[in-house]
């Protein structure tokens, strides 16, 4: 589907649940974020039928996202049900490899292609730092059980502050090329200031070649990360709702005032 500047809206990033089992200083406020009650978050049929649709309307690549994907109940059935979707050409996930030794294996028998794995540290007190509580080994076990599932490319995203020649960008980088894993490096960013940039080696941040669509955990359409707008697809209807964040989706993001990355997904 083309939206009025011309773009092409093929990507589709869906955030199964606002929850997480880290709380990434950059990601969670201090203090924590109010958690959405049950009834609020889509139920997988909900979640089909808005994937079913985006893509009839031109959507071939879909990422699950979070919060933590991981830690949604029953993630394998709906990763099976989104896989059964013709036309999705390029199925994946992004998760902070916690939980990923367990479910590596599962989650590629029930369909997904590849997987995104968050890794900004190599230094186990400054990763433990960062994710407030998060232990590194976990992560590097399910970098390995990734790769042994055949879950592949593997990318690494790497959240840096400064630039991708600090000690930690560094060191991650060589950690890639040893275990034979992309890295991508991302500018930390902020929803409320509006303070955003490109991916290097990525495709987001680049207003004019933005070809995304978001599905939040509570089933709000939003045509883009740095915008309040957003279209609820239980009050709207599924096509109006991706009809309208279509139509409506701004030239060029600037502040979005009421997400965080935990119920957005990045
Ligand atoms: N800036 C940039 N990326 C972020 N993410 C979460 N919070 C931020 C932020 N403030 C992204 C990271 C992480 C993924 C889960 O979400 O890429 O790997
Ligand atoms: Fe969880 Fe990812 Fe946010 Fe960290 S960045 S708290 S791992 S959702």
């Amino acid at each position: 589907m083309l939206d009025k500047y011309n773009r092409t809206l093929n990507y589709l990033r869906i955030s199964v649940t606002d929850r997480c089992n880290l709380r990434c200083t950059y990601c969670m406020p201090e203090g924590g974020v109010p958690m959405l009650s049950h009834s609020d978050i889509l139920s997988f049929e909900e979640i089909f039928a808005v994937t079913q649709e985006a893509v009839n309307m031109g959507i071939d690549k879909v990422r699950i996202t979070g919060g933590e994907p991981l830690v949604r109940k029953g993630i394998l059935a709906l990763i099976k049900m989104l896989a059964n979707i013709k036309g999705i050409k390029d199925l994946s996930m992004t998760t902070n490899g916690i939980f990923l030794e367990e479910f590596a294996e599962d989650l590629k028998n029930s369909g997904l292609h590849r997987i995104n794995i968050s890794l900004d540290t190599l230094d186990p007190e400054k990763f433990k730092a960062i994710t407030r509580g998060g232990d590194i080994n976990k992560v590097k076990a399910g970098i390995i059980a990734a790769k042994k599932a055949g879950l592949s490319p593997i990318k690494i995203n790497c959240v840096i502050n400064n630039s991708k020649e600090d000690d930690d960008a560094k060191q991650v980088k060589q950690f890639c090329i040893d275990n034979n894993l992309d890295v991508r490096f991302i500018h930390q960013m902020n929803l409320k200031t509006g303070h955003f940039a490109i991916v290097e080696g990525g495709d987001g941040g680049d207003c004019e070649r933005c070809n995304r669509l978001r599905l939040t955990a509570d089933g709000k359409i939003k045509p883009c990360l740095f915008n309040n707008m957003e279209f609820d697809i239980r009050k709207m209807g599924i096509k109006e709702a991706l009809q309208i964040a279509v139509n409506q989706k701004p030239e060029c993001g600037s502040f979005n005032g009421i997400n965080h990355f935990n119920n957005i997904g990045g």
